[in-house]
């Protein structure tokens, strides 16, 4: 059956304004936490994903009506019936584990199955089990099925070994319907914390520090369903500002929330892209030549995101000289390396580092994404490419970015997706 791929003609600078689509990242558990709310939910600004219809399959299956019109997703938590995600589910969408805590929280009980390794290498669940036992929960495991239950989970004080982005949002899904008080020492800060426990909040939670190392959630009886607007992709933003950079031009990137982007502005004003901060806007203008960055280390949040290493790899190809990323928070996020190398990159990859030796002109060819934020990384490289490259993989690109192309398109670049379904 033929698929989907995408065309991009490299060499046009870009130009033009563009708004940010919502985040995938604070989408899926908001879903997640409609599971825990009497009543409806309404969630705006939601992206138009794959990931999101994976959701929202979810929650119909276990009984929270769930649908998507626009870009707005209604949500009943009223009929949650079943505490069981199949097999099939947790395969498809490797963050289902995010339904653990609220199906936990709200029905003292959760079966699901391991989410299978990924593309980003093994993606282990030991730390979101172990937050769960702490906090009452009794967990068994038969015939590949994980069974947690807990008649009621019980407030306590946690210290996460890491700062896990999954394992604080479940402990904050879990603790708001828990007995007593919970203190969480070393969470994740991620802003999309921020943003569940925001939504969590007027839904009538009681979290404090959300966003912070420490967190405190005093439990509730119950939560009632509310209307709540999803915040801004910074990721996705990073990936306009990139394409910015990388095709050369000047680009304003609307509705994106500086204060979350510091670390990917910082990064991108080291490769001498001047960089204007308004409200909610953000400017970019390429210049002519770009500098390399000596060394960059990818860290949980405020620092600068694994999820931005690889678009940042690809502009780095159009630095004259030698750029040094190193990724410490997932395995196997060198995949797109192999494919850029096609397109006549020069990258050394030496365990969790990446050698870029930039300045040499990219060829148009085709390839293929291996995950999400590679496979924008292609797309990213492609501008800067001389002649046409063909990628593809796009299901990867749809988990996470709505009408990839067509917003590459409307910034001026010669991209387009020929769809043959
Ligand atoms: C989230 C984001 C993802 C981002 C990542 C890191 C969503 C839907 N996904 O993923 O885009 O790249 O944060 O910013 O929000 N780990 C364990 N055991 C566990 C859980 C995690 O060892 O039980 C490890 C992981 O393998 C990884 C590291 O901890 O090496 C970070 O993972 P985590 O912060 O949990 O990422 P996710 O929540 O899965």
């Amino acid at each position: 059956m033929a698929e989907d791929v995408i065309h991009i003609t490299g060499g046009k600078p870009l130009h033009g304004e563009v708004t940010v689509q919502g985040a995938k990242n604070s989408a899926l558990p908001l879903m997640a936490a409609a599971i825990l709310c009497d009543g409806i939910s309404v969630l705006e600004n939601v992206p138009r994903l794959t990931d999101v219809c994976a959701a929202c399959r979810i929650l119909n299956r276990i009984g929270c009506t769930a649908q998507m019109q626009g870009h707005t997703v209604t949500a009943d938590g009223s009929g949650v019936s079943s505490a069981e995600i199949p097999d099939s589910d947790m395969r498809k969408m490797r963050s289902s584990i995010m339904f653990l805590g609220p199906l936990l929280g709200r029905m003292g009980e959760c079966t699901l199955t391991m989410p299978g390794g990924c593309e980003l290498g093994p993606r282990p669940i030991d730390l979101h089990l172990d937050a769960m036992q702490r906090m009452g929960a009794k967990i068994t495991e038969t015939d590949g099925k994980i069974v947690c239950r807990a008649a009621k989970l019980k407030g306590t004080n946690l210290t996460l070994a890491y700062p896990s982005v999954g394992v604080t949002e479940n402990v904050l899904m879990a603790a708001v319907l828990a007995d007593g008080d919970t203190i969480l020492t070393g969470a994740a800060r991620e802003p999309e914390i921020a943003d569940l426990a925001s939504f969590l909040n007027a839904c009538g939670a009681k979290i404090q520090g959300a966003g912070e190392s420490i967190v405190r959630i005093q439990g509730v009886k119950k939560l009632y369903g509310t209307t709540y607007r999803v915040m801004p992709d910074r990721i996705a933003a990073m990936t306009l500002l990139c394409a910015g950079a990388s095709a050369g031009g000047t680009i304003c990137v609307r509705e994106a929330r500086t204060q979350d982007l510091e670390s990917c502005l910082a990064a991108l004003e080291q490769t001498g892209c001047r960089i204007g901060r308004c409200s909610e806007r953000i400017y970019l203008d390429a210049g002519t030549n770009l500098k390399p960055i000596r060394c960059l280390r990818t860290l949980p949040y405020p620092a600068f995101p694994t999820d931005a290493q690889a678009l940042l790899t690809a502009v780095l190809c159009r630095a004259k000289g030698t750029s040094l990323l190193e990724e410490t928070i997932f395995e196997s996020r060198f995949k797109h390396v192999g494919e850029l190398l096609r397109m006549g990159a020069e990258i050394r990859v030496s365990g969790r580092t990446a050698v870029i030796c930039g300045g040499n002109p990219l060829h148009g060819t085709e390839v293929e994404a291996m995950d999400l934020r590679g496979g924008a990384a292609l797309a990213v490289a492609a501008l800067q490419a001389e002649g046409t490259t063909v990628i593809r993989g796009l299901q990867h690109l749809d988990r996470g970015y709505e009408d990839f192309a067509e917003t590459f398109h409307s910034l001026g670049a010669a991209a387009k997706r020929l769809s043959f379904s």
